[in-house]
């Protein structure tokens, strides 16, 4: 199993790309069934989960093509089997984004359950709900969902009890082939559903509202190929902006949508970092030598994301006076706290609060990555920590982060992988 070998004390100084966003590639991969056309889809992350997802295409008989430029072409072949099962999508929860689609436009869907969670139960309830309130017919058996829409799904108002950005994703994709109307109530406004619904309308979808609480959908007939740029990865640029700030470096996180990320900037403000935008898609954060706490509260965007809050709560053991970092989106997210405590931290944790008492100088240590943004925080912890850390079980890092260490590499983090 890969691990990263981190030399703590350098600061990150210099220019760092960022790839396009997983999860908005992944919605984007799920939508290309929608068409018999072919789809082309610029800055797709190679990245584990973005893999998954294309063996999961590919598996239910789509074909892919890589281009020279990067570009990926996908293209439904004769025939489709409406299926996700186990052994493809046991590692990516993410594969519940193909149920809409494929009922939607296929009138049937077998899809595997997804699994534990690292990060808590992580239920799909709300997206079956929202499907049968389109007329989906929906059975669990055998730890597979099956959804049956013979006749084909019809428009309603769909109201979900509490926000999801994945099932906000799959009702949009259900439907946009549905006869007439549907109204999503309380819909997620992240900036990946907007990148998704911007898709779907190439396609020839009629959606308003994307972005904002509700969300309007006229159903179509059909939807045509269409090309496509995702989005950049906001939360591989809040990583290296944090990573800027707690090494006291100096870096510009390049091709990035800075109005995607103005809750972590605010707050890497009020923490003493010095956050600019010398040019369009552009951030530039440099640590001013001192950093001050700062709590966070994580909410719906544009809240504070609870995908930065592993990486924020390292920045925290950093920074002078006692920061409360409340997680109110998932119920089991500070796996990450006992092991930065291991390395030096002051991390009490209470509930859904983690209570950081800083500063604490760090030492390097044999840590173990539990989920994917927590191994973003073990190797942000590792890069000012005195001496050398280990983080074992990088695969959660390779589900998100595409070339992690080299990225790192090149802003001048000793940092090498090793098995
Ligand atoms: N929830 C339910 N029932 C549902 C769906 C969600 O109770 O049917 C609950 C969840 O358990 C959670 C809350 O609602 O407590 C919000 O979950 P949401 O559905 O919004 O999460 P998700 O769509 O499964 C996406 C991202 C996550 C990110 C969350 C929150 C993708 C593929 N995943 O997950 O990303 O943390 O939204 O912003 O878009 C990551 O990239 O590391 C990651 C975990």
């Amino acid at each position: 199993m890969d691990r990263f070998v981190i030399e703590g004390g350098t600061a990150l100084r210099g220019r760092v790309e960022i790839s396009g966003a997983k999860n908005s590639a992944l919605p984007v991969l799920a939508a290309c069934l929608l068409t018999d056309q072919p789809v082309i889809l610029h800055r797709i992350p190679r990245v584990k989960d973005i893999r998954t997802m294309m063996d999961l295409l590919i598996h239910m008989g789509m074909s892919l093509e890589n281009g020279e430029t990067g570009a990926v072409t996908v293209r439904a072949g004769s025939s489709l089997q409406p299926e996700a099962p186990y052994e493809v999508v046991k590692t990516m929860r993410a594969s519940s984004l193909v149920l809409g689609p494929l009922v939607g436009r296929y009138g049937r869907a077998r899809v595997s359950l997804p699994g534990g969670c690292a990060i808590g139960a992580r239920p799909i309830d709300l997206h079956m709900r929202g499907l049968e309130q389109l007329g989906a017919k929906i059975e669990q058996t055998h730890g597979y969902i099956e959804a049956t829409a013979p006749e084909g799904l019809r428009g309603a108002v769909v109201h979900f009890d509490r926000i999801t950005v994945t099932g906000t994703e799959d009702i949009i994709m259900a439907a946009v082939l549905a006869r007439g109307e549907t109204v999503i109530e309380n819909a997620a406004r992240e900036p990946e559903v907007v990148d998704l619904s911007d898709l779907l309308r190439k396609m020839g979808a009629e959606i308003e509202g994307a972005g904002t609480s509700t969300i309007r959908i006229r159903g179509v007939k059909h939807l045509t190929g269409a090309e496509h740029t995702i989005i950049a990865d906001r939360i591989e640029a809040g990583t290296f902006a944090i990573g800027a700030a707690i090494t006291g470096g100096d870096v510009e996180v390049v091709g990035c949508v800075p109005e995607h990320l103005t809750a972590l900037t605010a707050k890497l403000r009020k923490a003493g970092a010095e956050v600019t935008e010398p040019a369009p898609s552009v951030l530039r954060v440099r640590g001013t030598g001192r950093l001050l706490s700062e709590d966070i509260v994580t909410e719906e965007h544009p809240g504070f994301p609870t995908d930065l809050q592993a990486q924020y709560m390292s920045l925290m053991t950093q920074a002078e006076g006692i920061a409360i970092v409340s997680e109110r989106i998932f119920e089991n997210r500070f796996m990450h706290a006992p092991e930065l405590v291991r390395m030096g931290a002051s991390i009490r944790i209470d509930g859904r609060q983690a209570i950081v008492a800083g500063p604490r100088r760090l030492t390097g240590a044999h840590v173990m990555a539990s989920d994917l943004r927590a191994s973003a925080s073990l190797v942000l912890a590792g890069l000012v920590a005195k001496g050398e850390t280990i983080v074992d079980r990088v695969y959660h890092m390779d589900r998100g982060y595409e070339k992690i260490e080299s990225k790192l590499a090149g802003l001048g983090a000793r940092i090498r992988r090793t098995q």
